[in-house]
């Protein structure tokens, strides 16, 4: 199907059953979403929602029971595998809670990888590297092993990595929920700067009411599914607030 609204990513009565053991669970119920190009949404939900299902949908790292997602139009369920290799390494960049660095390589090797994965020439591909840790604020730790490196700094490293190759879509699951709370406001501008800088259309699963309340939009998954937008999440999360709970929503996913 063809592009029918300006949606980078529409979602049409998305479904995820896992079958562990002898029960089904189903993660994902009937979940439908259209993401407009240049949007950040904040996707939001307690633990075990399906927050990550979701997010792991739209980068093709599953594929869903039933329904469909469309990138730019194109049905990811009608892709070739080599269709699908070519979206994930391309069209999507994924940030994850625990960066997933190789902890021996330097940082701008592993900023490197998905370049030099593809095939690039290896001086191009840290070249390009090196320019992209300056634009997280890394020019003074380009030949640190990974592990060296703080928490922050890790996800700095993680950030340049996911947009190496320059893709149009930035999914985030929880990528602030391993930081204390100045990096986690560090990480947040960073992302923010540059979901504006290269024109991104991101999607952050984060358990903090407070930053999401930063994003174009809010979305809560319960129980597998999107509530409604009824505009009444700011003044949920408020009352949270209010009621003496941190900003944050209970349990961790
Ligand atoms: N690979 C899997 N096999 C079985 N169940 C899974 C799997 N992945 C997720 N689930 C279940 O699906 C539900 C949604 O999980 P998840 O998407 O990880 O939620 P969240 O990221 O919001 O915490 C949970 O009940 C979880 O236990
Ligand atoms: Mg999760």
């Amino acid at each position: 199907m063809q592009n029918q609204s300006a949606a980078l990513l529409r979602v049409e009565s998305l479904r995820k059953v896992f079958h562990s053991g002898a029960a089904d669970v189903v993660a994902l119920a009937d979940v439908n979403l259209a993401v407009p190009a240049g949007e950040m949404v904040a996707l939001v939900g307690p633990s075990g929602s399906g927050k990550s299902t979701l997010l792991h949908l739209l980068a093709a790292l599953d594929t869903p029971t039933s329904g469909t997602v469309y990138f730019d139009g194109n049905s990811l369920g009608a892709f070739a595998e080599r269709e699908l290799e070519n979206f994930r390494s391309q069209a999507g960049g994924f940030i994850w809670q625990r960066h997933q660095l190789l902890a021996d390589f330097t940082a701008v090797e592993n900023v490197a990888m998905p370049l030099l994965i593809r095939g690039n020439a290896a001086g191009e591909a840290l070249r390009t590297a090196r320019e992209w840790l300056g634009e997280v604020g890394l020019s003074n730790r380009v030949q640190h092993r990974a592990g060296e490196l703080s928490g922050g700094e890790q996800q700095r490293v993680a950030i340049a990595r996911a947009l190496i190759t320059q893709p149009k879509l930035l999914l985030a699951d929880e990528p602030t929920g391993d930081l204390d709370e100045a990096n986690t406001e560090s990480i947040f501008e960073l992302m923010q700067s540059l979901h504006h800088s290269h024109h991104l259309t991101s999607i952050l699963a984060t358990h903090n009411l407070s930053l999401a309340r930063r994003a174009d939009r809010v979305l809560v998954l319960e129980h597998g599914l999107l509530m409604p937008d009824d505009g009444t999440f700011a003044g949920r999360a408020a009352g949270r607030a209010a009621s003496g709970n941190s900003s944050t929503l209970e349990g961790r996913g």
